[in-house]
């Protein structure tokens, strides 16, 4: 922490519900200058909830705000803004279509005096490269289209954009979820650096590990109520879990091992839409198999060619020995195939449904008897899962947007588990999930490869590879640079195939 640490941020017994479920229960919090202070707690414990009060997006119950030692009252978020506090959402607001800089100075535009009021591009190219090198880019990106960016320039855009409008708060809620390797690395270095220049910084995640790295000091929540807050130092990731779960957890990993059985996916000589890369792997019944790579290595690429959701140059692909001809995702799930992706916005969720209509919506032949769906059975299969992945709230009835971001990722999974597929391909199934609700992802995982189905975990997290799979894949600059055994497979070894070198 730098010396000048006054207190920029001071909430007092926030209160806050929806429809009579109280979600907030009297939370103290409090974020000084040059601190990151990290918020953690099980899916659903309200921390989102707490940032969206702080950040004027949502109105809170009853409690009290202090900035800066003054008591202030603000409900929209450019009063939030005005003060000093930026948020960084999970989902990012940047607008594709629209250049660096343009995005930076959105909605502030910098005008040139005089009648007409022009906008005066040439301050706000200069403004913004100033930001630029203060995050350590390379001021020539501020002409770049968003659109041509990885996630983690984008998420940098919206950074520079929080500096320019001299925030001395920034809030970001699990931004390094949608983010991996190199580019999680890159938000730390910023994080570090702010952090070093005085800005204060809430941030949550469910890394455990990563909260060490990042935090001085950590507040844990737990159904809606502060548990703890602590000097990041003086506490342990076991001691997290504990705090937070209520518990300790006895095992992260759930590993089991079964039998090697057939060949369940091969895929052989798959050529990419504009690639000349060729990709041949097989995927055994019994055994899990991971894909590991960096950010751009191609492993969501690959996946996404099996799937029919891209168009593949060549290649053919059998599911049990079958070939089979996939086209569409429609292709696909027919032939037997389950594509759980992390998007739950996109591919994954109807959020004005409700969560059994979610569950049951790609399985409706398997509860079809005597020409009727049976909605009775939806609704029973629904609740199993519910109970299993610990979706909370665990009311079937409920609409899915009603849901915190972790249990929406659970439900998404679950509607997928509820399909009769054969061949399941999970991409990083467990981002945004908290600890003790990913051991019961895995345990369901287990119970899959148990029952005959074959599965593929595409992860950035290499603890998790390591811990469940059998086998992992690491793939380079779109092809297979690597494949190894349980046994054989080290961090060292899974990142050196994973540049190259290997
Ligand atoms: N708009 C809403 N309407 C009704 N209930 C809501 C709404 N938003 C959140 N909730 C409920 O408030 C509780 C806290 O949700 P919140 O999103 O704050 O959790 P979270 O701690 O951010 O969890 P996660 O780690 O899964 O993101 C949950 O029970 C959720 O269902
Ligand atoms: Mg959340």
């Amino acid at each position: 922490m730098s010396e000048n640490n006054h207190t920029l941020l001071e909430v007092k017994g926030i209160r806050k519900s929806f429809a009579g479920n109280h979600v907030l229960k009297g939370i103290d919090f409090d974020v000084r200058a040059g601190e990151v202070h990290v918020l953690l707690g099980e899916n659903g414990a309200g921390k989102s909830t707490l940032i969206k009060i702080l950040t004027g997006a949502y109105t809170k119950d009853a409690g009290e705000i202090y900035w800066e030692d003054n008591k202030v009252e603000y409900n929209t978020p450019s009063e939030a803004m005005e003060l000093g506090i930026a948020t960084i959402y999970q989902e990012l607001n940047v607008v594709q279509e629209l250049t660096v800089y343009e995005n930076i100075f959105l909605g502030r535009e910098l005008k040139k005096s005089g009648k007409y009021s022009f906008l005066n591009r040439k301050k706000m190219k200069e403004e913004a490269a100033k930001h630029l090198k203060r995050l350590g880019q390379d001021p020539s990106l501020l002409n770049k289209k968003v659109s041509e960016l990885g996630i983690g320039k984008q998420q940098l855009v919206e950074i520079a954009k929080a500096l320019t409008v001299d925030a001395k708060l920034l809030i970001m809620d699990e931004p390094t979820a949608s983010l991996s390797g190199s580019e999680v690395e890159q938000l730390y270095a910023t994080v570090d650096e702010l952090r070093r220049q005085g800005m204060g910084i809430v941030f949550i995640s469910h890394r455990l590990e990563e909260i060490k790295r990042m935090g001085d000091r950590i507040t844990i929540l737990r159904d809606g109520a502060g548990i703890a807050t602590l000097p990041v130092k003086e506490t342990s990731v076991d001691k997290m879990i504990e705090l937070m779960v209520g518990r300790s957890l006895d095992e992260k990993y759930p590993k089991q091992y079964f039998e090697k059985g057939q060949e369940g996916l091969k895929v052989k000589n798959l050529r990419l839409k504009g690639s000349n890369q060729e990709i041949n792997f097989t995927a055994y019944q019994g055994e899990i198999l991971g894909v590991s790579g960096l950010v751009g290595a191609g492993r969501t690429e690959v996946m996404r060619a099996v799937f029919g959701a891209d168009l593949k140059e060549s290649g053919t692909i059998k599911v049990f020995g079958k070939e089979v001809n996939i086209k569409s995702p429609k292709d696909a799930i027919g032939a037997g195939l389950a594509f759980i992706t992390e998007d739950r916005k996109g591919e994954g969720l109807i959020l004005d449904q409700t969560l059994d209509f979610n569950i049951g919506v790609s399985s409706l032949k398997k509860f079809k008897k005597g020409g009727l769906i049976q909605l009775g059975d939806i609704k029973e299969a629904a609740k199993t899962y519910v109970k299993e992945l610990q979706v909370r709230p665990s009311d079937i009835n409920l609409h899915a947007r009603k849901l915190s971001g972790g249990n929406q990722q659970k439900v998404v999974i679950a509607k997928w588990l509820c399909t009769q597929a054969k061949v399941f391909i999970f991409d990083e199934p467990t981002r945004g999930i908290d600890v003790g609700a990913k051991v019961e992802v895995y345990r369901l995982i287990n119970s899959l490869v148990e029952n005959g189905a074959v599965v593929i975990i595409v992860s950035s997290e290499l603890p998790e590879l390591l811990g469940m799979c059998d086998r992992i894949l690491v793939m380079h600059e779109g092809k297979i640079s690597g494949d190894l055994s349980r046994k054989e497979a080290t961090q060292e070894k899974i990142m050196k195939a994973a540049t190259g070198g290997m």
